[in-house]
């Protein structure tokens, strides 16, 4: 590993520590690993991908007041101290201003292939085992509720109305997470993200399972009344 991605993996790590909604250092290691592996097979340019990889969070709009410039900030200041040629700058911050998931009906903006393959792992870590765990781990910190039968998922056709949306766990799955099978970028992470999003199902199908008491023998479902 290069001088350059150690230090920026330092930097990373320092700024993000104790952070509790699913965005800790953890979750850039494994975008990291998942993004090389995707990089490597897609043929695009490590040092672009490794570094978005690593700075892909580190000013997320959701701890920042909705303000969307701060990432590409925080990573363009990173990056000229640690005097890095400015077309990679330039293709980093590119990257970074624009990976993150706005909701499910608004257009995202064109991304290079080293952009491609930085969503692709992030989206890749939102789903399957880690993104159930991450996304209970999220609403958990933001004190919602798991589910509530009573409150339907929503499409939002905007930024500013996913940003706002106070959605529980179980509807963030079908407003986002099992979207993502399908919005991958990259042949090798749609390969990786079918076992991913299969896992989901089942475990909703589970989930809903237990909550209506259903009974596993006759798959009758328990009701309060009669
Ligand atoms: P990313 O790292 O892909 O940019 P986000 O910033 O959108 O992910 O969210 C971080 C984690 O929290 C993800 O696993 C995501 O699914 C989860 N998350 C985001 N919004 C919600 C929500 N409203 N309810 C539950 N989980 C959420
Ligand atoms: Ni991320």
């Amino acid at each position: 590993m290069t001088i350059l991605m150690e230090q920026t993996a330092r930097y990373v790590r320092e700024t993000l520590a104790g952070d509790s909604t699913g965005h800790d250092w953890w979750h850039i290691e494994r975008v990291w690993k998942t993004s090389l592996l995707l990089a490597r097979q897609e043929q695009a340019d490590l040092q672009v991908v490794q570094l978005a990889a690593l700075l892909h969070d580190i000013g997320d709009w959701k701890f920042h007041g909705g303000d969307e410039a701060v990432g590409p900030r925080l990573a363009r200041d990173w990056l000229s101290s640690q005097s890095v040629d400015p077309a990679v700058i330039e293709a980093v911050c590119q990257i970074i201003a624009n990976v993150s998931f706005k909701g499910a009906g608004v257009v995202a903006a064109p991304l290079s292939l080293e952009g491609q393959i930085v969503q692709d792992a992030d989206r890749l870590d939102a789903i399957g085992a880690i993104g159930i765990g991450r996304a209970f781990a999220y609403s958990g910190a933001k004190g919602r509720a798991m589910h509530d039968p009573d409150q339907r998922p929503e499409y939002h056709a905007s930024f500013a109305a996913y940003q706002n949306k106070q959605s529980t766990t179980i509807n963030h799955f079908h407003e986002k997470l099992l979207l993502l099978k399908d919005r991958m970028n990259t042949a090798a992470a749609r390969a990786l993200a079918e076992e991913r999003h299969a896992f989901m199902l089942e475990f909703l199908r589970r989930f809903e399972a237990e909550w209506t008491a259903q009974d596993p023998a006759t798959g009758s479902i328990s009701h309060l009344t009669g």
